[in-house]
């Protein structure tokens, strides 16, 4: 969506009204010991922000060489120790965050974990780029779009799903083992719920103007998630039992 520049190490990205609060977090998040995302390094002249560039592929798709079990759980470790990282930082009441908050605020939300977002190196997630959905929120809201992106929990008409119903539940099941204890099956019904606030967000910022959300509607993007809500809720019982001991 945006047009991003690099300069040796340093990535220059448009900003928005959330830039400054997004740049507090992330220095947050390294003096913290979470080293799995860019480093803010200040403003270019033309108003850019500038962010340190992580070295690595960023996929847009889960081709089938991405879809291993260490891709998914060196993301949902990786997804964990951002999560940990920020439970200290204490967001403003009057940060513009893009996206809003949702309650419970356990954390700082990447808010769109997904591999288009995922620097890999060696078959494993070391980065996560791109904090512009940044918000706080609960664990599992997280999880929850992660699991939706990297199972995938997408139907056959998503062309981007892949595997059945149960290999996509055992794939869900194996994020969150590797997540931790915090985010169980639960998080199986908290997709639908995460995928509809993307929808509703999606409808109000292009009734608000935005053109990038705009042509993603025309596109037929609200429509796939839609899809998708109906394809999770579908098969709700399957994707869960993939979570009991077999
Ligand atoms: N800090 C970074 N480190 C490494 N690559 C980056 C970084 N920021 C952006 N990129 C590259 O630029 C692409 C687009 O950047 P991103 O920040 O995700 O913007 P958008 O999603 O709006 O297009 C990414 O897919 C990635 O290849
Ligand atoms: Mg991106």
């Amino acid at each position: 969506m945006n047009v991003v520049h690099r300069h040796g190490d340093v990535v220059h990205r448009p900003v928005s009204p959330a830039t400054p609060a997004i740049h507090r977090l992330l220095r947050h998040l390294h003096d913290h010991g979470f080293h799995g995302a860019p480093e803010p390094r200040g403003f270019d002249s033309e108003g850019n922000e500038m962010v340190t560039f992580l070295d690595g592929a960023v996929p847009d798709a889960l081709t089938p060489e991405l879809r291993t079990h260490d891709l998914l759980t060196s993301a949902a470790a990786l997804l964990r120790a951002l999560h940990d990282a920020s439970v200290t930082f204490r967001p403003r009441p009057d940060d513009p965050w893009l996206v809003p908050a949702r309650h419970p605020a356990e954390v700082m939300c990447h808010g769109d974990a997904a591999q288009y977002n995922c620097v890999v190196r060696d078959g494993r997630a070391v980065g996560f780029i791109d904090f512009d959905a940044a918000h706080p929120g609960p664990r599992s809201w997280d999880v929850a779009y992660a699991v939706y992106r990297f199972a995938p929990l997408q139907g056959p008409d998503n062309p981007e799903s892949f595997g059945t119903p149960q290999q996509q539940g055992r794939r869900v099941a194996d994020f969150c083992r590797a997540y931790g204890p915090q985010v169980g099956a639960e998080v199986i019904d908290v997709v639908p719920d995460r995928l509809q606030a993307l929808v509703d967000f999606m409808h109000e910022q292009a009734s608000q103007g935005n053109e990038a959300f705009q042509r993603h509607i025309a596109e037929g993007h609200a429509d796939l998630y839609a899809a998708d809500i109906r394809y999770v809720r579908t098969h709700r019982d399957i994707l869960r039992a993939a979570f009991e001991p077999s």
